[in-house]
C-alpha cells in the first residue's frame, strides 16, 4: 500500500533520513533483480530532524550527488515516511466495496486520526472480513501529515527529481522481504522449525525490525499478513551519545568510534544500549503476543544501519529469547554495476533495505 502513486512508471527508490541519502535502482530479470544504480550519500547532522527538512540546500545538495554518483537517469522517484507524521492503523468498516470505501475514506480518516484531515494525505487497503464479525471488514488505514510530504517533494523537485510513489518505511521494508522470497511460508515454518529443533508449533510470524539513528519500524508478519506494526524511538544515535558522555569525546569522534573501533567501546555503555534496545523492541514483541497468543514471533530479521554492529543478532537472543537474522538484501540481489565497490556496497547491504523496497515500487 502506499500513500499515493501517480504512475506507473520506473522509479528509483530515495530514502531521506536523519544520516543519509540513500538511491537504489533496480532491474527486474527473469531470476530476480539486479542492482542498477547505487549511492549513499551522508547528511549533515541536523540537516533533517523528526522528518522535518532543516537545511534543505544541504538535503538538495545530497540529492543532487546521489543522482550524479549513481548514474541514474530516472527522473520519478519513490519515497518513504516514517515516524511521528505517520498513522497507521487496522480498523473495522461496515463491509462495502473498494469503491464505496475510497468515498468514505475521509470521514473513517477522521474518525481515527489525531490530526486535521484537512493536514494528512490518507489512504486504505482492504484486508477482508472480520473473523469475528462478518458484518465487518478490516482496513490498513494510513495517514501522513501533508507538510512532512510536502517538504520531501519540494527538496526532491529541487534536485530535478519527481515524487511519483510516498510510501511507508514499514511497508517498503515488508516489500523487500517479500519480493526477496523471505516471508514464503515454507521457508519462515522451516527455518523457525530448524530453530527450535524441529519441535515447533504449528504456524509463527516473522518480525521485520529496522533500527535506524532514530526511529525502529517494526513490522510484524504471520503468514505473509501485516498483523502489527509500529514505529518506535530509539536508535544508534543513542548508542552514539552514550559512548560520547561515557568516553567524554565528541559526537563525532563517538560516532568514528562505534562504526570503526566498537571494541574500544566501555563494554558497560554496550550492555545498556542492547538493554534498552532490547526493552523498545519488547515491548512491540509483547504488544503483538497479548493479541496474537496462538501465533509466536518465531524470527527477528534485522536491518538498518544498527544491523551493521558486530553481535547484534546475539546479544538480542540474549535479550529477547528468539532467532535473529541480518537481513542483507543483496545476498538475494545481482550487485555489479561498475565503477562500484561491490563489497563495499555489499557489506552495507541491511542499512539499504528500505530504499531497495521502494525501487521495486517499480514492479509493481
Ligand atoms: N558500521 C556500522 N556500525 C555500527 N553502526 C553503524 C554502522 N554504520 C552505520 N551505523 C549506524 O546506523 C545508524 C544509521 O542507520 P540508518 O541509515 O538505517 O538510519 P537512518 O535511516 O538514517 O535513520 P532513521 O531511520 O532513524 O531516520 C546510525 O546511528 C549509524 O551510526
Ligand atoms: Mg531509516
Amino acid at each position: 500500500m502506499k500513500l499515493f502513486s501517480r504512475k506507473k512508471d520506473a522509479v528509483v527508490g530515495v530514502d531521506i533520513s536523519a544520516t543519509a541519502i540513500k538511491l537504489i535502482e533496480l532491474e527486474k530479470k527473469k531470476s530476480g533483480y539486479r542492482l542498477k544504480a547505487f549511492a549513499n550519500i551522508p547528511l549533515p547532522r541536523d540537516a533533517i530532524v523528526e522528518n522535518t527538512v532543516i537545511d534543505s540546500i544541504a538535503v538538495s545538495q545530497a540529492l543532487l550527488d546521489a543522482v550524479e554518483e549513481s548514474g541514474t537517469k530516472v527522473k520519478n522517484v519513490a519515497i518513504a515516511v516514517s515516524g511521528n507524521a505517520l498513522i497507521i492503523k487496522t480498523i473495522q468498516v461496515p463491509t462495502t466495496t473498494e469503491f464505496e470505501l475510497e468515498a468514505q475514506i475521509s470521514f473513517e480518516a477522521d474518525q481515527h486520526v489525531p490530526f486535521d484531515i484537512e493536514d494528512v494525505y490518507s489512504d486504505f487497503q482492504i484486508l477482508g472480513v472480520n473473523e469475528d464479525d462478518p458484518e465487518v471488514m478490516d482496513v490498513v488505514l494510513v495517514a501522513c501529515k501533508r507538510e512532512v510530504v510536502d517538504d520531501y517533494q519540494l527538496v526532491l523537485s529541487e534536485a530535478g527529481l519527481i515524487t511519483t510513489c510516498v510510501d511507508c518505511a514499514v511497508f517498503a521494508i515488508e516489500n523487500a522481504a517479500e519480493e526477496l522470497g523471505l516471508l514464503d511460508v515454507s521457508s519462515i515454518e522451516l527455518d523457525a522449525a530448524e530453530a527450535l529443533d524441529s519441535d515447533s508449533e504449528e504456524g509463527g510470524a516473522v518480525a521485520l525490525v529496522n533500527i535506524g539513528a532514530n526511529i525502529i519500524n517494526v513490522n510484524i508478519l504471520c503468514n505473509g499478513k501485516m498483523m502489527f506494526v509500529r514505529d518506535q524511538f530509539y536508535g544508534g544515535q543513542n548508542l552514539t551519545e552514550l559512548i560520547q558522555k561515557a568516553h567524554a569525546i565528541s559526537f563525532s569522534a563517538a560516532e568514528e568510534m562505534k562504526k570503526q573501533s566498537i571494541a574500544m567501546v566501555d563494554s558497560n555503555v554496550i550492555a545498556e544500549f542492547y538493554d534498552n534496545l532490547g526493552s523498545e523492541i519488547s515491548r512491540s514483541l509483547d504488544f503483538y503476543s497479548a493479541n496474537n497468543t496462538e501465533d509466536p514471533v518465531q524470527s527477528i530479521m534485522l536491518s538498518g544501519g544498527c544491523a551493521l554492529l558486530p553481535n547484534i543478532d546475539l546479544e538480542l537472543y540474549n535479550r529477547l529469547g528468539i532467532e535473529v537474522r541480518i537481513f542483507n538484501p543483496f545476498e538475494y540481489i545481482e550487485v555489479s554495476p561498475q565503477g562500484l565497490d561491490i563489497e563495499a556496497v555489499r557489506a552495507i547491504g541491511p542499512m539499504m533495505v528500505v530504499p531497495v523496497g521502494l525501487a521495486m515500487r517499480s514492479f509493481d
